[in-house]
């Protein structure tokens, strides 16, 4: 099937190249001249695994291209429209800037008969208020939400756990529903459900998704306070809560707490929508919950703080990380680089180490110091705290090891992935989140 999606980002690019690779013919396109000249080149923007490699073969076999022109859109049959729907400035509500601009582009090439399928996160009613214009040209508005995980893109995508659609009532929604099926055809024949609704609830699946996860993140964390006070260890409460299959364990990794250009801005996005529908006090525990999670942060800085003796004031602190989470480059809103950012605020002399994130670290931070080299980064630390899981430092890095380039003997886990036995017998202060 010709296929066009609109916006190239983190969710529009791995799109894009996932229908190539499963046989469709593909354009993308974004307004960013540089983003497309890169995918075009076969190179992705940002750090995704697998994404180069169906980039590159979509590329090679001629069913996949990318270009700034929205008239390239014309003749597709599908158009998926993937753009951003960041957190307004000033507000907790859902910027639809581009969400509108995408259509407003896209409008002039559509024909007939087309299927405009909108994937971007958006507050519920989006679809319904965008429907009218969509039809105005004879083409069918249908919500179809993306759940992909950064650094699972390209698997999600292909594999999804299940797909959903919001479509209109009567044939033409019908229609709708059985083209996309046709576009998942592969993932639909191995059984991933497919699952047909109206625009509302289509919108609901992927913000109640999304705050159920964070609730569920939320939830560990709270219990991680409680443990702190109590002396408990809340990684063996998670075990122990997580063998009950109604409650399962993925989700309730306490530490510093979830961040990511998702889980924190479609929280406050919903929360925002609830109010202008006048049920505010439906999800006002979102409140909380985004609370419980910030103040994480804050307690990860009381941790270097405690194990420095008080003050980190012209210590040299190493931060192990910088992505919102391991397998990405993306820093947006990530609890890790914030926390070092607060002890740099508190005077200590911060260092920051990733595989991948450095660059935009650096872009959006500039005065934090940057290594990329992990045991360079480690020489002469007086403490350290970890704060995105990569395998080089969860796994990959024992104690005596890091004994052999740090000066200071403090370890702080941000995230709860260090075995504190092996820590403390190599002779560290090993401080975990909600653990004694
Ligand atoms: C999330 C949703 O999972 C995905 O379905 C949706 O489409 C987009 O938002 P993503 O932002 O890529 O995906 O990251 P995710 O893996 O959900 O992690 C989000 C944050 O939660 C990360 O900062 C991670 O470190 C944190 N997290 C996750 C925890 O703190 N504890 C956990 O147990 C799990």
């Amino acid at each position: 099937m010709r296929i066009s999606v609109i916006g190239c980002g983190y969710l529009g690019a791995v799109h894009a190249a996932a229908m190539a690779s499963i046989g469709h013919e593909v354009v993308g396109i974004d307004v960013d001249e540089q983003k497309i000249s890169l995918l075009s080149a076969g190179e992705a923007p940002f750090f995704e695994p697998r994404l180069t490699d169906i980039l590159a073969e979509g590329i090679a076999s001629g069913r996949l291209m990318f270009t700034t022109e929205f008239a390239a859109a014309a003749g597709a049959t599908v158009h998926f429209v993937g753009v951003g729907t960041p957190q307004i400035q000033g507000g907790y509500a859902a910027d639809m800037t581009y969400v509108n601009a995408a259509i407003d582009a896209l409008l002039p090439h559509l024909s007939e008969g087309d299927i405009v399928a909108g994937k971007s996160t958006v507050p519920v009613g989006t679809a319904a208020s965008l429907e009218p214009r969509v039809s105005a040209v004879g083409a069918t508005l249908v919500w179809n939400p993306e759940f992909l995980r950064e650094g699972f893109a390209v698997q999600d995508t292909i594999d999804p756990d299940r797909l959903v659609a919001g479509v209109p009532a009567g044939r033409e929604g019908g229609r709708a529903a059985q083209v996309l099926r046709e576009v998942y055809h592969p993932s639909i024949a191995k059984g991933t459900p497919f699952i047909v609704t109206d625009y509302a609830t289509a919108e609901l699946v992927k913000v109640s998704a999304n705050a159920f996860l964070a609730t569920k993140i939320s939830f560990i964390n709270a219990m991680a306070e409680i443990a702190e006070v109590v002396g408990g260890d809340v990684t063996v409460l998670a075990d122990a809560l997580g063998y009950d299959v109604r409650i399962g364990r993925r989700f309730l990794g306490a530490g510093i707490g979830f961040g990511g250009g998702c889980l924190p801005k479609d929280i406050r996005a919903f929360s925002a929508r609830a109010e202008e529908l006048g049920r505010g006090e439906s999800v006002a525990f979102l409140r909380e919950v985004d609370e419980i999670n910030m103040r994480r942060r804050q307690r990860a800085v009381e941790l270097v703080v405690q194990g420095l003796g008080g003050s980190v004031y012209e210590k040299n602190v190493t931060v192990l990380g910088a992505a919102f989470k391991p397998y990405s480059d993306d820093i947006r809103d990530s609890p890790g680089l914030d926390v070092a950012v607060l002890l740099h605020g508190l005077g200590a002399r911060v260092t920051v180490t990733d595989p991948q994130a450095i660059p935009n670290a650096r872009r959006q931070h500039p005065q934090l110091t940057y290594v990329a080299d992990r045991d360079e980064a480690l020489t002469g630390a007086d403490a350290v705290i970890l704060v995105t899981e990569w395998d080089e430092y969860r796994r990959e890095l024992s104690p005596e090891h890091a004994s052999g380039l740090a000066a200071g003997r403090v370890i702080v886990d941000g995230r709860n992935g260090l075995d504190p036995a092996a820590w403390r017998a190599a002779g560290w202060t090993y401080l975990g989140m909600g653990r004694p």
